[in-house]
């Protein structure tokens, strides 16, 4: 038996309605250090800039998921019977702590770290005496059963299906909740029917033929959010700067000319694998109140970068063909700007569903009324065409605006 909390602990969340916690582990994990860090980081990378009020932490996000997963696996019949009470504990927690790594800047900051936020994840969960603590004394081995969920090894292949496969927990909230922050409606769908018709066949979680539509459009919802919001060249713009700034000062490092005022980015420039402890107070307020002190260092490249930063004065774009390069960075030779910070190039490319991998939970997979399982292109002219129709991309390249006369993005 796992102890309960002596009520209900209800949180009001906008995406759900409330939050429910109903056991004393997932309420103490809630009130560590390191979930509550999760405050002072925002869901999104750079889409503030483009959505003004996309300020949503990974705490609500987190949050969101962790309900999502509560609710599989006590209102999907099929999927509360296939477990056991510890498993519906680990995949909660997993569910909860699935983003505990995440460092500031979505994405941009794993270009910075050279390491992907699931490595820090894990390792707050395995090592960190307080989330360690509490997950152990719940019970034995569980700091690795949660841990070996977001590294898909669980021993039962349910509990990474609900937590990160096709059709998740984690998918399911962030398209819901960045669309209600963006105040996009691309990201809606009808969370209510999918859960109605989740099953769960031959120990891999499956949906009801007559849950197609619901997924079709699910699907597109992550499609269109995508192109809209994540990918939007604007929040491109925000973290290529921040990848830019940060290049600068690793340079500036190696050369030992750093500026004494930020020693909280110190570790991190040294290029080597961060420890918890300077990993912890990396957060989006740490980096803001670094940014300031930025602003005013000797060095131009990074006093402007900084001051771009925030004040929002981000680089403009065009496509990234080669005459457009070479005119860039012409131009930027002419201005006295080095290419190396001031021009930045990404392409971005995107299948709202990708079937094809070895892990068979990375499949949506639908139960025909015959009994027959099938692949969900199979069993849908909307999917089959985006599964097999061209891929999508978008290739630009990033620069001052002001080189080409044009104002700022
Ligand atoms: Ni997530």
């Amino acid at each position: 038996m796992f102890r309960k909390t002596d009520e209900v602990k209800v949180l009001r969340d906008p995406v759900h309605g409330y939050i429910h916690v109903d056991y004393d582990v997932i309420w103490k994990l809630i009130n560590s250090k390191w979930f509550q860090r999760l405050r002072r980081i925002r869901q999104l990378g750079g889409a503030h800039m483009v959505y003004h009020t996309a300020d949503h932490t990974r705490f609500s996000h987190s949050l969101g998921v962790y309900e999502i997963v509560r609710r599989m696996v006590t209102e999907v019949p099929d999927i509360a019977g296939a477990l056991d009470e510890r498993e519906k504990i680990t995949v909660m927690a997993a569910g909860l702590l699935h983003d505990i790594g995440h460092g500031p800047y979505s994405h941009a900051f794993e270009v910075i770290t050279k390491c992907p936020h699931e490595t820090y994840t894990c390792m707050i969960i395995e090592q960190d005496p307080e989330i360690r603590g509490i997950l152990e004394q719940t019970a034995e081995g569980l700091s690795k059963d949660v841990a070996d969920v977001i590294r898909h090894e669980s021993s039962n292949p349910i509990l990474p299906q609900i937590v990160s496969a096709q059709l998740d927990a984690d998918r399911m909230d962030y398209l819901l909740r960045d669309a209600y922050f963006t105040g996009t409606k691309y990201g809606e769908f009808d969370l209510e029917r999918i859960l109605r018709v989740l099953r769960v066949r031959d120990g891999r979680i499956v949906v009801k033929e007559s849950g197609v539509y619901a997924v079709e459009n699910y699907i597109m919802a992550r499609y269109h959010m995508y192109w809209q919001v994540y990918y939007h060249p604007i929040a491109r713009s925000y973290e290529n700067l921040i990848v830019s700034l940060f290049a600068r000062l690793r340079d500036l490092e190696h050369e030992g000319k750093l500026p004494e005022t930020v020693p909280v980015f110190e570790p991190l420039l040294k290029g080597r694998q961060l420890t918890l402890e300077e990993y912890f107070v990396l957060d989006e307020y740490a980096c803001s109140y670094a940014f300031e002190m930025l602003r005013k260092a000797e060095d131009p490249v990074v006093g402007d970068l900084a001051s771009r930063l925030l004040d929002r004065r981000l680089f403009d774009y065009m496509e990234a063909s080669e005459e457009n390069i070479g005119k860039v960075t012409e131009l930027l030779k002419k201005a006295g700007l080095d290419p190396a910070y001031y021009l930045a190039r990404d392409g971005v490319r995107q299948k709202p569903y990708e079937p094809y991998s070895k892990d068979a939970g990375n499949a949506i997979w639908v139960r025909m009324h015959g009994g027959n399982i099938l692949e969900i292109s199979y069993a849908s002219n909307i999917v089959y065409s985006l599964v097999n129709g061209p891929q999508i991309s978008d290739d630009r390249v990033f620069f001052p605006g002001e080189i080409t006369g044009r104002q700022s993005a």
